[in-house]
């Protein structure tokens, strides 16, 4: 594309920003419900809706609140609901077990929201964290993350997911290997049509400080994850990532963190075309309450450009904790 423009005056570009009606016809990108996935946290219990101090307004919830959520989620017209569980901390161990127990909180809660509402898309995380006495995505052993042990285990832990009801698996567990070893698993145990939406380029972000508190994994990790997530200096690389993983059998590919690597959705959109992801991370969400809580921006309306920008630089949609708010705002219609 070569864009053409007239001096001033032949060409002047507030002519087509003067009213809505104008601005609105050449609106170039839209941002809608149908868009957005919804991040939940599920912890044990009845009847529990308990707040994440470090992101205002997201809750952790027991597994029949999550199911009253992902009713009006779908109600919202939100077609996908993410789910991350907060585990207890006496079922963490090294060899991370209860991450492939088919009664785990995340399968137990698959299973209920798929029960009360089943037009709702159910996506997954597929890594260790949440189930590692170590706090990391893989096994550790004598200090080193262990890239194929993992594997296995993240397969495991992916085929039960299937098996449960999920809809769309998220391997956010950056070993390398573990998108086709899952893909073949899901292929011979008959789940072809759970799809695969990879953590592809996901970087070791500070900005997933918020999360770790929300999922109870600060404790227990032992130092960073940068042998196995990605450094935030790097965007070849990303793509490498993403291609590897597109061929290996993801169906969508991720960006993670969101806004900071908007230059990563854009090439990863332009060189395959993919459908493609950007997560909001905790830390952004964390950033944009905290300043609209002082008077210092309007929150509602960073919200929007934030998603909007997204949308600009070439993803399909967003993981976002903002789902329910923009559903609020938005309703059915588009972002004008
Ligand atoms: C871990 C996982 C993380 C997030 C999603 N899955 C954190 C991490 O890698 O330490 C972060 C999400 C967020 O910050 O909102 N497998």
């Amino acid at each position: 594309m070569r864009p053409i423009s007239a001096p001033t005056p032949q060409s002047r570009f507030r002519r087509l920003r003067a009213s809505p009606a104008l601005r609105s016809l050449v609106q170039e990108n839209t941002l809608t419900v149908s868009d957005l996935i919804w991040p939940v946290f599920v912890r044990d219990g009845e009847g529990v809706s308990e707040p994440v101090l470090s992101m205002p307004g997201v809750n952790r919830l027991s597994v029949d609140n999550v199911v009253k959520a992902a009713q009006q989620a779908a109600d919202w017209g939100i077609p996908a609901i993410c789910l991350f569980p907060y585990t207890d901390a006496s079922l963490k161990t090294k060899g991370c077990e209860e991450s492939w127990n088919p009664d785990n909180l995340t399968n137990r809660a698959i299973r209920a929201i798929k029960a009360a509402v089943p037009q709702i898309a159910v996506m997954t995380d597929v890594a260790l964290d949440p189930y590692n006495a170590d706090g990391h995505d893989g096994l550790v052993r004598d200090g080193i993350i262990l890239n194929d042990e993992s594997v296995q285990a993240l397969v495991k832990m992916a085929l039960v997911q299937a098996e449960a009801g999920a809809d769309i698996l998220g391997p956010s567990d950056m070993m390398d290997g573990r998108i086709g070893a899952m893909r073949s698993a899901l292929e011979a145990h008959g789940h072809s049509n759970v799809a695969i939406m990879s953590y592809s380029a996901k970087y070791a972000s500070a900005f997933y400080g918020p999360f770790r508190d929300a999922v109870g994994a600060s404790g227990a990790l032992k130092g960073d994850k940068k042998t196995y997530q990605m450094n935030p200096a790097n965007g070849d690389e990303a793509m490498r990532l993403i291609e590897r993983d597109l061929r290996e059998g993801a169906d969508m590919v991720m960006v993670k963190p969101g806004m900071p690597y908007l230059d990563i959705c854009r090439r990863a959109k332009e060189m395959f075309g993919a459908p493609t992801f950007a997560y909001q991370v905790s830390g952004e969400y964390a950033m944009i309450m905290a300043a609209a809580a002082n008077g210092w921006i309007d929150g509602d309306k960073a919200m929007l450009e934030s998603l909007m920008a997204f949308k600009r630089a070439g993803c399909d949609g967003v993981l976002t904790y903002f789902a329910p708010r923009v559903a609020q705002l938005l309703g059915g219609a588009a972002l004008a």
